[in-house]
């Protein structure tokens, strides 16, 4: 089975209606999400900074809002009786494991070797039934598309209308709870939650600009707007794993280049960079997706001076590993005393 009648409905994409049904059923599973414009964010970047805080949603990630919405009309349709099969690195798929436990739906992912292995517990323990197999992201797709064809189970692609509607819930709160934005962040892995934020800017008729972010290592989208073709990458080889897409979907680059005012790429320092920002700045955990548009607005805030600027923490679910190497461990803060993991720091004549 496929997951795919997208063609005919990405294009219409969704109403206000639409997105309004959505927002009040995603907020029967969980109540929204906080948006805080933080002071010490404000002082770093020299503008007023607004973070959309979805890494506290139920799953930790902005994610769990399309699953919601698609598994529910999985469930309503009766699509999926034997249950459903996607590949993902994470996020999606605990989203997908959150609703299909809370729809009744059996959930398998299909993961590549060597993926996070807090993520995998994370699904395992949403119910979800993991399979490893491939070396990265799209062969673990190839095997989900190839199980879902054996087993009778519906293929949940990463990039579909559903998702694009469920995850724009996040930018219609946020919309709607803060002052004017002059310009709102949106990271972009495969683009559902940069298309759901232009159509809910655009249905609400705002004049936010939305700036695009993606990994310098692997700017799949901000090559395919500046060749003006879509570019397949051989690789997207980056920490920030929400962001390590080498194929951009067609529908989601049209929507793109339509409603953005540029893309920004940020490398894994830069991210890391970021985390570390949110950690001293506001004492919440980014992953590295999660942290790059804050990494963008940094690189850009000479730009933002003195402006309302939003960013979106899309998503908390870092390795302790990378934690402790890009914050805990990281030795040379810029005004900040560095964490000591090694040697005690010395005695201090303070009591
Ligand atoms: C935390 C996080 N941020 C950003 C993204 C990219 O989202 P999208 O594929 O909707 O562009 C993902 C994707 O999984 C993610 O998990």
């Amino acid at each position: 089975m496929d997951g795919c009648d997208k063609a005919e409905r990405i294009n219409g994409v969704f109403s206000l209606q639409e997105l309004e049904a959505a927002r009040d059923r995603v907020h029967e599973a969980f109540p929204g999400t906080p948006q805080y414009a933080w002071p010490l964010l404000a002082e770093r970047v020299g503008a007023e900074v607004w973070v959309k805080h979805e890494n506290h949603t139920p799953t930790g990630a902005f994610k769990v809002r399309g699953g919601l919405i698609h598994v529910a009309r999985l469930a309503r349709d009766g699509t999926a009786p034997n249950g459903l099969i996607s590949a993902t690195r994470g996020n999606h798929g605990q989203s997908l494991a959150y609703a299909g436990r809370r729809f009744g739906v059996p959930v398998t992912i299909v993961v590549p070797h060597g993926n996070s292995t807090e993520k995998n517990a994370a699904m395992q323990a949403l119910g979800a039934r993991l399979i490893e197999h491939g070396a990265d992201f799209d062969a673990a797709r190839l095997q989900a598309m190839r199980l879902a064809k054996e087993q009778g189970l519906w293929f949940a692609p990463s990039f579909h209308p559903d998702l694009v509607l469920g995850v724009a819930t996040w930018a219609l709160e946020m919309f709607q709870a803060t002052p004017p934005l002059d310009a709102l962040y949106v990271p972009i892995g495969l683009g559902s939650g940069i298309c759901g934020a232009i159509r809910t800017r655009d249905l609400l008729g705002l004049g936010t600009e939305i700036v695009g972010v993606q990994s310098a290592h692997a700017p799949a989208y901000a090559r395919s707007l500046a060749e003006g073709r879509p570019v397949h990458l051989d690789s997207a080889d980056t920490m920030a794993d929400g962001l390590a897409v080498r194929i951009p979907d067609p529908d989601a680059l049209a929507i793109i280049r339509d409603g953005v005012a540029r893309i920004v790429t940020v490398t894994d320092d830069e991210v890391a960079g970021a985390v570390r920002a949110y950690w001293t700045d506001t004492h919440n955990l980014a992953e590295g997706a999660g942290a790059a548009p804050l990494a963008a607005l940094l690189k850009e805030r000479g730009l933002q001076s003195a402006r309302r600027v939003g960013v979106v923490l899309c998503g908390g679910n870092i390795d302790l590993a990378l934690f402790q190497r890009w914050v805990l461990s990281f030795q040379s803060w810029e005004g900040v005393t560095p964490v000591m993991t090694g040697e005690p720091p010395p005695s201090s004549a303070d009591p």
